[in-house]
């Protein structure tokens, strides 16, 4: 939904599935010059239990949470049921973020593949789809990204790793960087150590992308990507 430059603020979807420290980040960073015209309408977690949400019932910001395990049940546990369950899922997802009419959403530690049957309506109404991920572009897509890093790195394979926002297409990890940030891995890191640098550098690099990417869309524009 192209925006209008005049528009005040930004309104941003945050789906998150955990602790929410990046969600907390950009909790703290609207209304401030680290991201100015951003307004949260709404947190959706896919877990009941996820810390996030108490995040932003304390900021009062609204929230939902959207449960896969309901349409598996209405499906036969075969990979076609499990696939019918989750485009249906996906698809409803798409519908209750519209709710809102947000301008862009942001996944902050959203641990769920996006199918086409939430990416396409919201491509369709204009609305991009960010996520923070805590790998380089290419290099360790999916899950238990800092830990293979930390894997490779024992291995000789690799001496640094890094942390992303990109756009989501439904290649997981795989949508054009909108920021990009390497970080070393030194022979002495213990995994602690690493996941502990990578958090710290994923909580300025997660509100700086968004922040880019409200520019990007309030200019209609999107150069190339930035270190
Ligand atoms: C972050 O490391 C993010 O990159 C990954 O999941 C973690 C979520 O952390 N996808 P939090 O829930 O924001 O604290």
């Amino acid at each position: 939904m192209a925006i209008d430059s005049q528009q005040a603020t930004t309104k941003i979807c945050i789906l998150i599935s955990g602790n929410g420290s990046n969600l907390q980040a950009l909790i703290d960073a609207c209304d401030t010059p680290s991201l100015p015209s951003a307004s949260i309408v709404r947190v959706i977690s896919n877990r009941k239990d996820a810390f996030g949400l108490k995040r932003a019932e304390k900021a009062g910001i609204p929230t939902a949470y959207h449960n896969l395990l309901a349409y598996k049940k209405r499906h036969p546990a075969t990979e076609e049921g499990i696939g019918a369950a989750r485009s249906e899922y996906d698809k409803d997802l798409a519908a209750l973020v519209m709710v809102d009419k947000p301008d862009m959403v942001v996944c902050a530690g959203w641990m769920h593949i996006l199918a086409p049957t939430f990416l396409d309506p919201l491509e369709s109404a204009g609305i991009p789809v960010i996520n923070l991920h805590p790998a380089l572009p290419g290099q360790f897509n999916g899950s238990r990204a800092i830990e293979r890093a930390y894997a490779a790195a024992q291995e000789g394979k690799i001496d640094k790793t890094g942390v992303m926002v990109h756009y989501v297409i439904s290649e997981v990890d795989m949508g054009e960087p909108i920021l990009v940030r390497e970080i070393e891995i030194n022979k002495s890191d213990t995994l602690d150590e690493l996941e502990t640098r990578i958090h710290e550098n994923e909580w300025q690099i997660i509100v700086q992308g968004t922040n880019t990417a409200i520019e990007r869309l309030r200019t209609s524009s999107r150069p190339k990507a930035t270190g």
